[in-house]
């Protein structure tokens, strides 16, 4: 299951893992993501797979419980105002035992009040919605999950994090103040992590 699937890049290495007999369902809540994630499952040749892709949202993915052996989320987490009731709902999702795998983005220090607001001002950057690291990890076990580990870490530079807060262009995200790029200097990482679902969950 990938959550927030867009453009269905992680759809194709997953059909690739999974092998002609595995199952792949992709979520997002945008019908324009889901069609390009169809064209590019098409355009690999992956038509004949068992793959199903959805408008849905992570928060209320109407999946079935129990009916997952792994979800993956690459960058959308942070995007999502609900951190809880995403986690929530992919634990209802996986099978016990099964396995979780995120990408995303988070604080590694405090901005201030008024510099995260301003960066929320927009969710759609990907920026506007990164909580700090204690936080995150409280709310993923909070949802059920153990073995949680970090497997990658980097400390965002300072072009990257202004890619990401003006993520995804000016058109929908207005460019942020040098002032607030700079108060979050060194704050933000972006990090990859695996965690399970306990066999007697
Ligand atoms: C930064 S893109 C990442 C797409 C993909 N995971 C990738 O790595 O290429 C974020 C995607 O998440 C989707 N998205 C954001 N919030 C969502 C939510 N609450 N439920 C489902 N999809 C969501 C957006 O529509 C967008 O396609």
């Amino acid at each position: 299951m990938d959550f927030g699937c867009g453009g269905g890049v992680d759809i194709i290495l997953a059909a690739q893992k999974t092998g002609p007999k595995g199952r792949v369902v992709g979520i997002d809540f945008t019908y324009q993501m889901i069609e390009r994630a169809r064209q590019a499952v098409a355009e690999a040749g992956l038509e004949d797979r068992d793959i199903d892709l959805r408008v849905a949202s992570m928060e209320e993915s109407r999946l079935l419980d129990k009916s997952a052996d792994v979800v993956m989320s690459n960058c959308v987490v942070n995007l999502c105002p609900d951190k809880e009731a995403v986690y929530k709902e992919a634990f209802r999702i996986l099978r016990a035992g099964g396995r979780l795998a995120v990408s995303d983005i988070i604080l590694t220090e405090n901005i201030g009040a008024e510099v995260r607001e301003r960066f929320q001002s927009t969710w759609a950057g990907c920026f506007g919605g990164a909580v700090l690291e204690a936080d995150y990890w409280r709310t993923v076990r909070k949802a059920g999950f153990a073995e949680v580990r970090v497997v990658a870490r980097h400390t965002l530079a300072p072009k990257e994090l202004e890619a990401m807060a003006r993520c995804p262009g000016e058109e929908y995200n207005p460019a942020p103040a040098k002032e607030d790029l700079a108060r979050a200097q060194g704050k933000a990482a972006s990090i990859k992590f695996t965690a399970v679902k306990p066999s007697s969950g």
